[in-house]
């Protein structure tokens, strides 16, 4: 967490690994040429199996929390090739190069052992121009699937979001504090931050498409941030050589921006109550791929006074004008966010449910509704 770049790290991602890692950190760059073609991912497995060192990385200088980001992110990525290599059949075992150090990284980091929303976009980007803003422009990835400009067409967006959302992380803590100090005047301007800092967000969000088209997104890298395992047919990856998971077959979520902590934060600030679903659950569960601080963030702000309850109680119509505004932008995000659901996901699959076989759509639309709801009366 930082005061100036919200749920982004504070300094920049590493881009490099520790020289005892100069194998692995080839391979990482080697990855989107490796998977650009069909006849080099045929032999992409067997590469790995035969080339990538097997690293005991308590003895590789991992001892600082960006170098273990930074070795994380190389080894998730290349255990989620190894497990979805397009056009390659299914694999139920991670091989024990990959399998130890994805294991030692994440749980070093207090994290499951799969690419999630962290190691795919909070911890992955690089400024092009070093004293420069992170905007769309300035940045680009360090690590992809594909050599497609899709994929940071799609990530890198996800990454200005979050730095536009950094002043309503900031400003939900001084809200709280406001509430807590009776201030409405005080409590006014952080709710218009939060608000500004949303209305940002949405612009950034409606402009994806043109960085990343749908098609590319579905069919060429979207299989790579998928689960381990199908958690409805009690699926898993066995992974090899960790002891503390023996060799029992472990089902690990994919990626998604529902692992970004800003929309939880914000509606524990805002007070929405969401009634209980499928979608909700799965929210939850969410919170458990994302970065240990970020997690305490989310909770604490639960605990924290409630914004809702005081801006009722004073019943100022400046401050519940602000605070239902705040709502309508949290909806207008989960409308276009909706919007792209569909037109990314739902519309291409053969079986139109959601990722985990539900109604992922329909429940996204309730969020929204249910976000809406919440506006108190003038
Ligand atoms: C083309 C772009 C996108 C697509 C296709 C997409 C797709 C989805 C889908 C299908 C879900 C349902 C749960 C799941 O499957 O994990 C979801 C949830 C979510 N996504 Fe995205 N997403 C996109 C971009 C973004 C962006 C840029 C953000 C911003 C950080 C974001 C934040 C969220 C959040 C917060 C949820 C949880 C639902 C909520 O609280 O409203 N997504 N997304």
């Amino acid at each position: 967490m930082s005061p100036a770049r919200g749920f982004l790290p504070a300094e920049d991602p590493k881009t490099d690994l520790p020289p005892a890692l100069a194998a692995v950190a080839e391979f990482g760059r080697a990855l989107p040429h490796l998977l650009s073609e069909e006849m080099l991912r045929k032999r992409f497995r067997a590469l790995i199996e035969s080339e990538l060192p097997l690293v005991n990385l308590a003895d590789a200088a991992v001892e600082d929390r960006e170098t273990a980001r930074a070795v994380y992110r190389t080894y998730a990525f290349l255990a989620s090739a190894y497990v979805h290599a397009i056009g390659e059949p299914e694999v139920a075992r991670l091989p024990q190069n990959l399998a130890v150090p994805l294991w030692f990284s994440a749980w070093r980091l207090g994290k499951r052992p799969i690419l999630s929303y962290d190691g795919y976009a909070l911890w992955n980007w690089r400024r092009k121009e070093p004293l420069g803003s992170i905007e769309f422009e300035n940045l680009e990835n360090v690590q992809n699937f594909v050599t497609l400009p899709d994929e940071p067409g799609f990530i890198l967006p996800h990454v200005e979001i979050e730095a536009e959302a950094a002043p309503a992380i900031i400003a939900i803590g001084t809200a709280q504090q406001a509430v807590f100090d009776e201030d409405p005047l005080a409590l006014e301007a952080a709710l218009l931050g939060i608000a500004n800092a949303q209305e940002e967000m949405l612009d950034t969000l409606e402009a994806l498409p043109e960085h990343c088209s749908p098609e590319v997104f579905f069919r060429d890298f979207r299989p790579y941030i998928m689960s381990f395992g199908d958690e409805r047919r009690k699926t898993g990856i066995i992974f090899e050589g960790v002891k503390a998971l023996g060799e029992e077959p472990v089902f690990l979520n994919g990626e998604t921006g529902a692992q970004s902590s800003i929309m939880p934060s914000l509606v524990a600030a805002l007070g929405v109550k969401h009634a209980q679903t499928g979608m909700t659950d799965y929210l939850a569960a969410m919170e458990n791929y994302m970065p240990v601080g970020h997690r305490e963030f989310i909770r604490a702000t639960r605990r924290g006074p409630s914004i809702r309850e005081f801006v009722r109680r004073i019943g100022v119509p400046a401050v519940t004008d602000t605070y239902n505004e705040c709502l309508e932008e949290m909806n207008a995000f989960r409308r276009q966010h909706l919007s792209f659901a569909i037109e990314y996901i739902h519309k291409r699959m053969p079986n139109p449910i959601g990722t985990g076989g539900t109604p992922f759509m329909k429940w996204l639309s309730l969020l929204a509704e249910e976000t809406i709801q919440h506006r108190l009366p003038l």
